[in-house]
């Protein structure tokens, strides 16, 4: 291991904005905070939102200095990489911002039920062989519907069309409400979108340097649904089922292939937390 990661891990362990439980306090128990963050970590009653995978935490720091009426949680299992934002929201003495390390797979150990107001996933791992092992999966996004309040909202940027693809068609699937898709948030003007691409992460910077469009979805996770996996990604990755697409019109007011749903909820538009 690299000097500057050992340092950066030494460093952490004084941060006061990170946690950063051993495996045996989590691993299929739960930890002491679960049902406690608002009194023992953030000191107040606000929405807690999660930003899942969220590497240096572009999107807990950014949204945590914009909204300071919520309180923010970055995850990820890398320490070297979470060191970056940890440090930042010392520096700002942002206190709405803290950060979790650990695997995603022990999420449950750590919330309540109805703890959670919302969740970002930043640029997950395509996992194009292995689906259920995407943070977007219905594996994940049942350990999710455990913790988060009914109907909150999941909201997923990615570069990779296989993960935009299944999403989409999870969330058909599943008739869960759409906010917001789009195929290229970086070649749109909407204003509505002005923060999502504002907020670049460190992997959208990359990705954005070799020409791939990035993609947006905003959708609404019902609590007790049970969740359907998706059929197998179809050759056109903007195609979906006839009768799945003919379901969802009715639902988000897709108007076809091209995906631009435009049935935003200006009372939680997606540039919201
Ligand atoms: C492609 S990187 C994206 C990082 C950051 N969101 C960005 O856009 O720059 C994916 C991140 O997800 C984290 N990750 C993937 N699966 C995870 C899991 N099961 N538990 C914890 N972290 C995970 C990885 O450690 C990595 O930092």
């Amino acid at each position: 291991m690299s000097k500057n990661k050992l340092q950066r891990f030494a460093e952490m362990k004084r941060f006061n904005n990170v946690i950063e439980p051993p495996f045996e306090e989590v691993f299929q128990k739960d930890h002491q905070l679960k049902g406690r963050w608002h009194d023992s970590v953030f000191d107040n009653d606000h929405p807690i939102i999660l930003e899942l995978g969220c590497g240096k935490g572009e999107y807990t720091v950014n949204l945590a200095r914009r909204y300071p009426q919520y309180n923010f949680i970055g995850i990820d299992i890398k320490g070297a990489r979470m060191w970056k934002g940890a440090k930042q929201a010392l520096s700002e003495g942002i206190r709405n911002a803290v950060f979790l390390r650990t695997r995603i797979d022990f999420i449950r150990s750590f919330f309540a039920c109805d703890e959670i107001s919302g969740i970002w996933i930043t640029f997950p791992d395509p996992q194009p062989k292995k689906p259920l092992k995407r943070l977007v999966s219905t594996r994940f996004l049942e350990r999710y519907q455990h913790f988060l309040q009914h109907r909150s909202v999941v909201h997923l940027k990615t570069d990779n069309t296989q993960v935009h693809q299944y999403a989409r068609l999870l969330v058909y699937t599943n008739e869960l409400e759409i906010l917001r898709n789009e195929g290229d948030v970086h070649a749109t003007r909407d204003e509505d979108l002005q923060e999502i691409r504002n907020i670049k992460t460190f992997y959208e910077q990359q990705f954005i340097g070799e020409n791939k469009k990035i993609k947006y979805l905003a959708f609404r996770l019902d609590k007790d649904k049970v969740l359907a996996e998706p059929p197998e990604e179809e050759e056109d990755p903007w195609s979906v089922p006839k009768d799945k697409k003919e379901k969802s019109e009715a639902v988000t007011g897709a108007r076809g292939n091209d995906f631009q749903e435009k049935q935003l909820d200006h009372n939680n538009p997606p540039a919201q937390p």
